[in-house]
């Protein structure tokens, strides 16, 4: 294992050993290898430089209780990264190669896999860009396809390890807008995190975590945050997390909506979510690879606050619950749904 202070780590880039690489030319994707290289060079024009044509993935390996080291879902990983990159008129890594290639990543790098109950994980980081160059504003010829990682701690900010993740994070409603209908917040392209800098540089001035972004169109509906889906428990106790098309299809929401449902029995709502409603909820959390299940304690919308019965001390007790289900599955101590645990072998 790696000499790091790996209960001190933020979510933030450090160097590891090896990093797989397959550049697409001529039609075609070559036999891709890992390599020690972390640098790219390009073209001044590469597709990626002037017009964005980048998207990217996110996922994390887990060492287990017993020291296995396990990744929770690639396929999904896989199956979005081909949907963006067909929205951004890029050629599609096959899906198969691209769990193979995630796998042998993790492997290279496996004394960067965080020891058991440090709460640190490794973050793997599946991208693809354009290296061909172009001038008019068209599809590039020449792409390379790279999966690199680094250990993480919390995602946000004073998250020092506590049961539970961090503590109830303060976040606010945006006048900024994320994604458009028929745009492209379904898939996850780096363009949609450029736009989103301005807006989050601006909340954290202000003191909030992060921006919860409304439906572009009537600004009526919840959409998510910059980073993560929203997840809100009602009164009765009911999961209820907001459909529409411009928002990513995070795969921790939709596995925390088979955990409500099939491992707690809690029923769970899919729908527009207005944010009138909002006032209603008792708990609302973030979920995502990078953010897990990060819980909000006050929504601040225009000069009124929309403080959560849970509170800003800790967690709410279904967030909780999901939250330890969710981790329990990905730390190998719960059994999770078949194939969703997958293992690394040495
Ligand atoms: N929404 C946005 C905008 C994201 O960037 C992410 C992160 O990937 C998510 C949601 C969560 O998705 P996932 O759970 O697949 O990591
Ligand atoms: C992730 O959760 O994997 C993400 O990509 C979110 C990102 C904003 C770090």
């Amino acid at each position: 294992m790696k000499d790091i202070d790996w209960k001190n780590l933020e979510f933030a880039y450090i160097k590891t050993d090896k990093r797989y690489v397959s550049n697409f030319r001529d039609g075609a994707w070559d036999a891709g290898c890992l390599t020690n290289d972390n640098m790219v060079a390009m073209s001044e024009s590469a597709g990626v430089l002037q017009y964005a044509q980048t998207i990217f993935e996110g996922l994390k390996a887990y060492r287990t209780a017993d020291d296995r080291i396990v990744t929770f879902r690639p396929d999904l990983n896989a199956e979005r990264m081909a949907e963006s990159a067909r929205r951004l008129a890029m050629p599609v890594f096959p899906e198969e190669r691209f769990v193979d290639a995630v796998l042998q990543v993790i492997r290279a790098n496996a004394e960067y896999v965080p020891p058991y109950g440090t709460g640190a994980t490794l973050y793997i980081r599946p991208c693809m860009f354009a290296t061909g160059p172009v001038i008019g504003v068209k599809p590039a010829g020449e792409f390379q396809f790279r999966i690199f990682c680094t250990p993480v701690g919390p995602y946000f900010k004073g998250g020092a390890y506590v049961k539970g993740g961090v503590k109830p994070k303060s976040i606010r409603v945006t006048d900024y807008d994320r994604a458009a209908p028929h745009g492209t917040g379904h898939i996850k392209a780096g363009l949609n995190y450029a736009m989103s800098l301005y807006p989050v540089h601006e909340a954290h001035e202000l003191g909030f975590a992060e921006n919860l972004y409304l439906d572009a169109a009537t600004r009526t509906y919840v959409e998510e945050t910059g980073g993560a889906n929203c997840i809100f428990v009602t009164r009765d106790g009911k999961v209820v997390t907001p459909k529409s098309a411009s928002i990513l299809p995070s795969i921790t929401r939709r596995s925390l909506i088979v955990v409500a449902r099939e491992y707690l029995g809690l029923t769970v709502e899919e729908r527009p979510v207005t944010l009138d409603e909002v006032r209603d909820m008792t708990e609302c959390g973030l979920c995502g690879t990078a953010a897990v299940l990060s819980p909000v304690g006050r929504i601040h919308n225009h000069g009124e606050d929309i403080m959560l019965p849970s509170g800003m001390d800790e967690m709410g007790p279904v967030c909780q619950k999901l939250y330890d289900t969710l981790t329990g599955i990905q730390y190998g101590l719960i059994e999770g749904p078949k194939g969703w645990v997958r293992e690394v072998e040495a």
